[in-house]
């Protein structure tokens, strides 16, 4: 599945493939060289010196990019999951103060070592379920020194093993404990965003987007718009957490400010969908964030598909709402409950996951000067991929030409 085209994939297009039967890879140097049918390939005289590895009939396509992800967390919150499943609301635990600032707490008292070490291990799980590229939020630390050391982390970590990773500013994740008890502790919070994390986070290179979680229990519309214009003048580009727990006016907004998506999305409104479909803000679906609450409403997907949207499929990949890394699960989610055709998830989780993150030029599908970034399944037919779920039939994983994870 070549998934060719450096452009993201709407509409009726999004389940074009790029499908090639017999087809040959040729890499070199980390770059795709040539794809084409073997026999072609084959030929090329550049070919003649390749060392063959033989798929035997395996699937091929880009590895997957997850486009939405909160890599580093000190602690899974397997203790809420319990209380979710007994009855307990997301924003009721978030309340008491369980939720994100269970994690801030955590994360706090956690040295940076031992995030890093946890990280690692997640992200050589993602490799073994084909994802070659992740965007990481900060957003557990909501402190100028924590958010620092986590979007250090993500910087060390892009450079000390293979999986890129696009580094996100979510200091606007929730308004820290700290802040909750004085009179006018949200604003004061807001501003200490906009006057000393976001230009700080920017002057040390430390992320390419800021993200709001605009939410009844977060931050609202006004605060969200003003967040994110301060990131924007200091160079972040935008991205936004919109309509996961109510309609909020959210898509709106990021629309509005070119940002790069508007995730989540469960409660998006017919206008919100037009919106989106009109311009070039990627809708970013998280089913597994649904699946993991036990929730029964799905993002409108069939609805931002027809309507012309850029539509991508992320992991969400976080201890409250999502601990799922796997890509293939997010897959079948979206087949059984987005109705999402297996081919229009699988061009979502890959060239418009790229697109979601600005690298559609040099990843996200496979085509002769792109990385060499791809995954491939032990699987007869490339259906089998959502209709296996929670299985993992990754069979090899390769990051700019080199085999990061193979089946033995
Ligand atoms: O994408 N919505 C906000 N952020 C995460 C959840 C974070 C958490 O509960 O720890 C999300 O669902
Ligand atoms: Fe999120």
């Amino acid at each position: 599945m070549t998934l060719a085209g450096r452009t993201p994939r709407r509409g009726s297009a999004l389940a074009d493939l790029g499908l090639l039967r017999e087809g040959a890879i040729l890499l070199r140097d980390g770059v795709i060289a040539a794809v084409g049918p073997a026999g072609k390939v084959e030929k090329l005289k550049a070919a003649r010196s390749a060392e063959l590895l033989d798929l035997d009939g395996r699937i091929v396509l880009p590895g997957f990019v997850d486009s939405h992800t909160h890599l580093i967390h000190a602690a899974s919150r397997a203790e809420e999951y319990e209380l979710k499943i007994q009855g307990v609301g997301y924003e009721e635990i978030a309340r008491k103060g369980g939720g994100i600032l269970n994690s801030v707490g955590r994360l706090r008292s956690t040295a940076s070592q031992d995030l890093k070490a946890r990280a690692r291990l997640f992200l050589e799980r993602f490799a073994e379920y084909g994802t070659t590229t992740l965007e990481a939020k900060s957003g557990y630390g909501l402190d100028l020194t924590s958010e620092l050391r986590i979007l250090s982390l993500h910087k060390e970590l892009d450079a000390e093993q293979p999986l890129e990773i696009v580094s996100t500013f979510l200091g606007a994740h929730v308004v820290p404990a700290e802040f909750r008890n004085r009179p006018h502790g949200g604003s004061d919070y807001c501003r200490l965003l906009e006057q000393e994390l976001i230009p700080e986070v920017a002057a040390n290179g430390l992320a390419e987007y800021c993200d709001v979680f605009c939410e009844r229990s977060a931050f609202s519309l006004s605060e969200s718009r003003a967040i994110l214009l301060a990131g924007k003048k200091h160079g972040l580009r935008p991205r936004i957490h919109a309509e996961q727990l109510s309609s909020t006016g959210a898509t709106r907004l990021g629309v509005e400010l070119g940002a790069a998506s508007c995730d989540h999305l469960e409660y998006a409104k017919p206008a919100d969908v037009r919106f989106l479909a009109k311009s070039n803000t990627v809708a970013t679906l998280l089913p597994g964030c649904d699946f993991h609450l036990g929730l029964d409403r799905y993002a409108p997907a069939r609805k931002l598909i027809d309507a012309g949207a850029v539509v991508s499929l992320a992991s969400d990949f976080n201890p409250g709402t999502s601990p799922s890394l796997s890509m293939p699960m997010v897959l079948s989610l979206a087949a059984n409950q987005l109705r999402m055709t297996p081919a229009e998830a699988i061009a979502a989780a890959t060239i418009n996951g790229a697109y979601a993150l600005g690298r559609h030029k040099t990843i996200g599908s496979l085509e002769a000067g792109k990385q060499a970034d791809l995954a491939v399944f032990e699987v007869a037919d490339y259906r089998e991929i959502p209709y296996y779920f929670g299985v993992n039939t990754c069979w090899l994983t390769m990051k700019r030409g080199e085999v990061i994870h193979m089946r033995d």
